[in-house]
């Protein structure tokens, strides 16, 4: 069976976890192509589609959620999945909700076969000068949280649901 995993990212974050995603898909036999949804991936000749996206200022990336407009009846029409990349799923106290999420699921006309919010990075290289200074009058914290182990589990855990 074939995959698409797309991503949309600003700091590159997002990208690393699809990386991690794609190969422990890859791993269970699913063939799996890795697309920046700046390249606009048709999602219509896989078996199977996961988007990824990282989350700003309470959203997912713009790019991320017109792309599933567009695409919305293909994503409905197969299994689907989808994962958030962002700094507070790094926090215990958030329990792994993410508004974000829950904001861009509630325009599907479909529910994704799984759904995941993972941790990113905040690294101040990363960003424009603008958005550190939004950042640090929010006193987020800083530092790469990613856990690319937890990603290749949920890669395992959801081929099955992908039709693996
Ligand atoms: C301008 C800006 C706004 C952000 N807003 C949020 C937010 O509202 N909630 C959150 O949990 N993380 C927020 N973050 C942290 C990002 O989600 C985190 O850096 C993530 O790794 C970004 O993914 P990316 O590197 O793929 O762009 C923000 C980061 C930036 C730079």
């Amino acid at each position: 069976m074939t995959a698409l995993v797309a991503y949309a990212t600003h700091s590159g974050a997002t990208r690393t976890l699809a990386e991690t995603l794609a190969a422990a898909l890859r791993e269970v036999g699913i063939d799996c192509d890795l697309a920046d949804i700046e390249e606009a991936p048709d999602p219509a000749g896989y078996d199977a589609v996961v988007l990824g996206s990282g989350v700003r200022v309470e959203s997912i990336e713009k790019s991320a959620a017109a792309w599933a407009k567009e695409h919305a009846e293909v994503l409905a029409s197969r299994p689907f999945a989808f994962f958030s990349c962002s700094g507070s799923a790094a926090d215990p106290a958030k329990a792994g909700r993410q508004k974000a999420t829950d904001a861009f699921l509630a325009t599907l006309d479909r529910a994704p076969v799984a759904t995941a919010n993972f941790p990113g990075w905040v690294l101040m290289d990363r960003i424009p000068l603008h958005e550190r200074v939004l950042l640090k009058s929010m006193r987020t914290p800083t530092g790469d949280f990613r856990d690319l182990p937890a990603v290749a589990a949920w890669g395992r855990e959801i081929a099955p649901l992908l039709g693996a």
